[in-house]
């Protein structure tokens, strides 16, 4: 009988593709009798069809069959076989490729107590093996089996062996492995995997399932302390109110002391319903509902947990990240993070190193690209309640998505808070934007233009200035090209630069505003992402996206600089338009058309947008110079 109170063991099985995986699984579920006849009738049948073992049943179809039945269920990302020995039972995580592990880290799927990584014994360690290698080491994964499959074909050499396992314990020296097994075995055959191999005589270890049904795991969960991540706050009624979610850790009696992680305001457990049922006490895995004594300020995201115990709560990070987008992954720009039940706006605000992971050394880089595996500051918007990946995986882990696609980007792993930023809070004075505003009789704004070069945004942020100070409002213009001879000088064109170019003209404008002024910002800004940073940095209402809609090939006829030349000669790399993207502007306030108007006139047409939207008052004093016509205007106007 397996040992009911004893918990299955999880386990992850990768390497690359033609290890052998299926064939594996197939052993360990075939030898253990748990396939169904049906599946077993349809395996041998195709085995005789496809198989590569001529008559034999090839374990892999076995598997796959599994597989196809498995992928017409799209919903479902990860497949778990399961299986028993009369000592234990055990729970296979099977995920087909290296991105799809990669993403159940991150929601937590991938909870393994050990990992089955497999290599083909003709062909040692490759690439490939030594990511997934990596990769399991960074979900702290601490029991490793190193299964050398396919030894019958190589006449089950001892050398080859030895030289593999000498080859990989090098290799992974500096990893953090508590301890690593290295079973030479055939899947086919199931020698090393459930029976000891006739064929290796010199082979004194122990095979797979050993290993596997001996194998002693910390359970973390049952002795770490109370954590209840908050789903949503549960009001069916006037007079009930209870608090929702899954608990993660530990366990919870009715009487317990527990408090918000984010707010510290602590309260007394009333009741506990486990589902629908009352209960007295809950522990790990159960999905509850609780009562306090007395309403405490929480929310979704937070964490309820022992008063004395609660989890950190930090808005800067230093984290672990495995990159999963094929757009690569810019410090600065902003990413939404989901971590828990909780999603904040974020940013990388360093790249520390990415890890090389053939030879485990760091890299300097100033992006991340698909399957880079990088060390990172990171900063959120908002602060929140976490416990390090390395003493909870589920509190630990998150995933980034990108705000304008709403993909999964990013798979990460909290290392530990950042407590820089902890003491620093805006300071309010007295004088507010909007007093400043009003002194200056206008509202302050943004007005962002963007578009190509030699779109013609200078051109128009000059003339709009002009207007502006002639009708005695306060302005200033952030030109792009101004900017870099000082404030942005260390800055070039690659896109991480362009990004860190937008963000700090986002925040100088943003100053701006609170000096009471209006900020003219004339900036390429090709990117949707950062325009909309620059947006949401302030009130809906100050930012004012101007499109300057030239098209590329009227910039590149009127080429002031000469600089569309120069790139097309390739004598000037990452230019817009040419060898780097400009994402036109989705839901602009405004769009100037330059090849149909005059520079006046888009002007104008500026200025109309901010009298009719009340940005400006009337403010005109008598020392001005006004143009007769405009001024008759602005008061027919006002
Ligand atoms: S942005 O992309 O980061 O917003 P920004 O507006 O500051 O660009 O700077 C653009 C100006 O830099 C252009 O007007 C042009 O004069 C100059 N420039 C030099 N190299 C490039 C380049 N590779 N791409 C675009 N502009 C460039």
């Amino acid at each position: 009988m397996v040992d009911a109170s004893k918990p299955p063991l999880r386990i992850l099985t990768c390497g690359s593709v033609d290890d052998g995986k299926s064939t594996l699984l197939g052993r360990l579920l075939y030898d253990s009798s748990h396939v169904f006849a049906d599946q077993l009738y349809v395996a041998q049948a195709e085995s005789k069809r496809y198989g590569t073992q001529g008559s034999e049943l090839d374990l892999a179809l076995l598997i796959d069959g599994l597989q196809a039945e498995r992928e017409q269920q799209i919903t479902i990302d990860v497949a778990y076989r399961y299986f028993s020995t009369p000592n234990r039972s055990f729970i296979v995580a099977d995920t087909p490729g290296h991105e799809q592990y990669t993403c159940n880290m991150g929601t937590g799927a991938s909870n393994a107590d050990l990992a089955v990584l497999l290599i083909d014994a003709r062909h040692g360690i490759v690439a490939q093996t030594r990511r997934h290698c990596c990769i399991i080491d960074l979900l702290a994964i601490k029991h490793l089996v190193v299964a050398v499959n396919k030894m019958d074909l190589i006449r089950w050499d001892q050398n080859r062996f030895k030289a593999i396992e000498t080859d990989f314990r090098n290799y992974a020296v500096d990893l953090s492995f508590t301890d690593i097994e290295c079973i030479p075995m055939s899947a086919l055959s199931g020698a090393n995997v459930f029976v000891q191999a006739q064929e290796a005589d010199w082979y004194a270890g122990p095979t797979l399932i050993h290993v596997l049904e001996s194998l002693n795991v910390e359970k973390e969960t049952d002795d770490r302390p109370f954590r209840l991540p908050i789903q949503f706050i549960n009001r069916p009624s006037a007079n009930f109110r209870g608090y929702s979610g899954t608990v993660t850790s530990g366990t919870l009696r009715v009487g317990d002391q527990v408090g918000s992680s984010l707010t510290g305001q602590a309260a007394k457990v009333t009741a506990i319903y486990d589902t629908d049922e009352e209960v007295l006490a809950v522990s790990s895995g159960h999905a509850v509902t609780i009562q306090l004594d007395h309403q405490i300020d929480i929310s979704r995201g937070d964490i309820l947990a022992p008063t004395h115990d609660v989890p950190s709560v930090s808005n800067q990070f230093a984290a672990k990240l495995i990159w999963l987008s094929e757009d690569a992954m810019l410090p600065q720009r902003q990413y939404l993070m989901k971590i828990g039940c909780l999603t904040t706006s974020c940013r990388v605000l360093e790249l520390e190193y990415v890890i090389n992971v053939e030879t485990l050394t760091h890299e300097a880089r100033h992006q991340l690209n698909l399957n880079d595996i990088a060390y990172i500051k990171l900063a959120t918007t908002r602060p929140i309640a976490f416990d390090s990946y390395q003493t909870d995986r589920h509190l630990g882990s998150f995933v980034l998505i990108d705000r304008i696609s709403y993909q999964t980007v990013g798979a990460g792993m909290i290392d530990f808070s950042l407590r820089r930023a902890a003491n620093v809070t805006w300071q309010a004075y007295q004088i507010d934007k909007a007093r400043r505003g009003a002194e200056l009789r206008q509202k302050p704004c943004i007005v962002w233009l963007t578009g190509l070069s030699a779109a013609g945004k200078t051109t128009i942020a000059g003339r709009v200035e002009e207007l502006l100070v002639q009708r005695g409002h306060h302005c200033y213009v952030l030109d792009g090209d101004n900017l870099r001879l000082g404030l942005n000088r260390d800055l070039g064109f690659t896109a991480a630069d362009r990004v860190e170019n937008i963000k700090r003209v986002a925040e100088v404008a943003k100053l701006f505003i609170d000096a009471g002024l209006i900020a003219i910002v004339s900036l390429i800004s090709p990117y949707r992402n950062e325009r909309r940073m620059a947006r949401e940095l302030v009130e809906a209402d100050e930012f004012i996206e101007v499109y300057v809609n030239t098209s590329l090939p009227i910039c590149e006829q009127r080429d002031p600089k000469g600089l569309y030349k120069k790139a097309r000669a390739g004598e000037l790399a990452n230019f817009t338009g040419i060898d780097a993207p400009y994402e036109e502007p989705e839901n602009p306030e405004i769009v100037l058309n330059t090849e149909t108007h005059s520079v006046e006139e888009l002007a104008k047409e500026v200025l109309d947008f901010l009298r009719r939207n009340h940005y400006l008052q009337a403010t005109i004093s008598a020392t001005h110079s006004i143009q007769a016509d405009q001024s008759k205007h602005d008061r027919s106007d006002t």
